[in-house]
């Protein structure tokens, strides 16, 4: 395949225009939408608003007159959208970390005669450590980790298992669990599911609704572009709205914050996951990320996201200098989410290496290089240039140059 060709496929593409509507101007070709999104170009305009006109001069009354305080609900029913929620289910707030505390802490509880979380060995960290923590505070009696290979999820569902924690797609391997088909075999032993979307939201179709999951969690920051560190997003399913509890009892999961009540009384809708007060500068650009998503259907991105990774994979075995990577990645598109991975030796070196020469990926322990194709803004022609880049920095050793060696604080 020429460049004419692959261009042919832009022009025949029809989310290609969607890319006008980032932040280009570095001409890099990013890979790395799976770890952090792109900058819409909305975001810069309305955050500038919201500095100069809502917090500069409305100040105080903007949390009624600029909606702050249903910003988390607005934004939760956006995200929503794009998950198979639908309204009143999905709330932005926090970090997927502590939103999966509230979740499992709230699920362990209904739960009674059973301590099981199920897990996948892995899975990633922090999903692990909130269990952990959980068990240093309840007890083993009451929360206990049990870790197995995703393969074995199906066989290791059984009656004594409180929950079954999974992440749809593996942060190391990309590899798509069936959580529609985990969800119904967990639910027949009376288990119920934790979802986390870090990978999926904004990249995969998901049905939270249609697979009657119990609780989801997810990151605004990678396929969203919501920015870094931008506040994530919990759901829960209706049916457990009214009677689950989590237990960061904060004022703004108050059934009525502004009663200021000395004793907490938890609200019986989704606002109960809120804990404090919202980040709003925060909130506000993922609520205008999310506009690129408007009348967007998840089925052409998903579409567009296999076409750019079976390209990528097209071209890396026309060269014989790219045999040295080993995918580790499903091979079957259906099976994986937006991103493939690579194990190679030198992998820390190739990442930095391409990174110098414009492309950005990026490494992960112990010797994997990730691309992640987000159909939002990537093009066919990244990717013939990204491959076209691998292929000559592996020919030449490029990075076997000792520059590329150093470690950096964020791998
Ligand atoms: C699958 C998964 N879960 C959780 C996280 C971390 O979530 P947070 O930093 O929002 O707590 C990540 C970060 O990349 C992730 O990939």
């Amino acid at each position: 395949m020429n460049l004419n060709n692959i261009r042919e496929l832009d022009r025949n593409d029809p989310l290609a225009p969607l890319k006008a509507k980032f932040d280009n101007s570095n001409n890099i070709i990013y890979l790395d939408g799976n770890s952090l999104g792109r900058m819409p170009l909305s975001v810069l305009e309305s955050t500038e608003t919201l500095l100069k006109q809502q917090w500069g001069r409305d100040l105080i009354t903007s949390w009624n007159k600029h909606q702050w305080i249903d910003m988390p609900s607005i934004v939760g029913d956006k995200i929503g959208r794009l998950i198979g929620a639908s309204k009143g289910q999905v709330i932005c707030s926090d970090s997927i970390s502590i939103n999966l505390f509230k979740v499992l802490a709230a699920g362990l509880s209904v739960q009674q005669e059973r301590s099981i979380v199920l897990s996948t060995t892995d899975n990633f960290p922090t999903d692990l450590y909130m269990v952990q923590g959980l068990t240093s505070l309840l007890g083993e009696q009451h929360c206990q980790l049990k870790l197995v290979d995703e393969k074995a999820l199906e066989q290791s569902l059984s009656r004594d298992v409180a929950i079954l924690m999974v992440t749809e797609v593996n942060f190391r391997t990309g590899a798509r669990l069936d959580i529609g088909r985990l969800t119904q075999l967990a639910h027949n032993l009376g288990i119920l599911v934790i979802v986390d979307l870090a990978h999926s939201a904004g990249a995969v179709p998901v049905a939270l609704d249609t697979w009657q999951v119990d609780f989801a969690v997810g990151c605004t920051y990678k396929y969203l572009n919501g920015g870094p560190g931008a506040p994530a997003f919990s759901y829960v399913a209706k049916r457990h709205q009214t009677h689950i509890k989590q237990p960061l009892y904060g004022w703004m999961g108050h059934a009525t914050p502004f009663s200021f009540d000395a004793a907490y009384q938890g609200s019986a809708d989704i606002r109960q996951q809120l804990v404090g007060t919202p980040p709003i500068l925060a909130m506000q650009a993922v609520n205008s990320a999310l506009e690129v998503f408007e009348n967007i259907d998840m089925n052409a991105i998903r579409r567009k996201s296999i076409a750019l990774s079976e390209l990528f994979l097209t071209l890396l075995s026309q060269s014989e200098h790219t045999q040295c990577l080993t995918c580790i990645s499903p091979y079957d598109a259906e099976l994986r989410g937006s991103q493939l991975s690579f194990d190679y030796q030198q992998s820390y070196a190739l990442c930095q290496a391409l990174i110098d020469r414009g492309v950005v990926a990026d490494y992960r322990d112990p010797s994997y290089i990730r691309f992640g194709f987000a159909p939002l803004y990537n093009s066919f022609e990244d990717i013939y240039l990204a491959v076209s880049e691998i292929n000559a920095i592996l020919k030449s050793d490029y990075h076997l140059q000792d520059k590329f060696t150093v470690r950096q604080k964020v791998t």
